[in-house]
């Protein structure tokens, strides 16, 4: 199984010229990126997906959320179905910034069901709710409720929100010793799961993940700056 890196740029950029060219500086980095052993993913706003979409050549195309329906009168929501069109083969599912807005184990795990249905990979997000100083204990008890979201094979980020940045530089990330425990934990609860990390991952640290023998990881605010980025899936290529 590949390792697998994804670019989750949040609400960025401000415009569609700097997505368009964000992608573009990305897809020519990956050009000298040893491709086998590493997946790439960008997640733009569903709004630059297809700006995105036709620079994107080596790097697959993401959306940061999926809705739990696949029709109907429901506001504001885009479907599965929907992204595919526009290219969408992953998208993020449970990320610990759409639980805080409401998103429950019961609407990820509908929104998983949906993903699965049009054949998109989700990346389930497990960690929301966690504090920093939890104890280990509590921290497998938390993900062990949310992963019953998850289904045979998915991806699984681990990201709690006391590890995710504000910014590049303004966060800092958990240790890599205590990531593999709880991936681990993971790997033992969903079979065939590919285990990622997310949480202030930048070029400075990507490596000391990789090295202790994480398979991918989400970046947000490092995937936002090309030559950062790359940096980061260079250490998991
Ligand atoms: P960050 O975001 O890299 O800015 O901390 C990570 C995430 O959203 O999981």
């Amino acid at each position: 199984m590949r390792n697998l890196v994804v670019a989750n740029w949040k609400l960025n950029p401000e415009t569609l010229q700097e997505a368009r060219s964000l992608a573009v500086k990305i897809e020519q980095g990956l050009l000298n990126v040893k491709r086998a052993n590493t997946e790439t993913v960008i997640c733009p706003p569903f709004v630059f997906l297809s700006a995105v979409q036709p620079s994107l050549h080596f790097a697959r195309l993401g959306a940061q959320n999926v809705s739990r329906y696949d029709k109907g009168a429901f506001t504001g929501e885009v479907s599965a179905g929907q992204l595919k069109q526009f290219g969408v083969e992953y998208v993020i599912i449970g990320h610990s910034e759409t639980r805080r807005e409401g998103v429950s184990d019961k609407i990820a795990s509908d929104k998983v069901r949906q993903a699965l249905a049009q054949k998109l990979h989700p990346i389930l997000c497990v960690g929301f709710g966690t504090k920093k100083g939890s104890s280990m204990s509590t921290i497998k008890r938390v993900i062990k409720t949310q992963l019953k979201a998850a289904r045979p094979r998915i991806t699984i980020c681990y990201e709690p929100l006391w590890v995710i940045s504000k910014g590049l530089g303004k966060g800092s990330a958990a240790i890599p010793e205590h990531v593999i425990e709880v991936t681990d934990f993971i790997r033992s609860h969903v079979r065939g799961a590919r285990v990622i990390y997310g949480g202030s991952i930048s070029s400075k640290n990507a490596k000391s993940f990789a090295d202790a023998g994480i398979t991918g990881a989400l970046v947000g605010a490092a995937s936002l700056m090309a030559p950062e980025f790359l940096q980061i899936v260079k250490a998991f290529s």
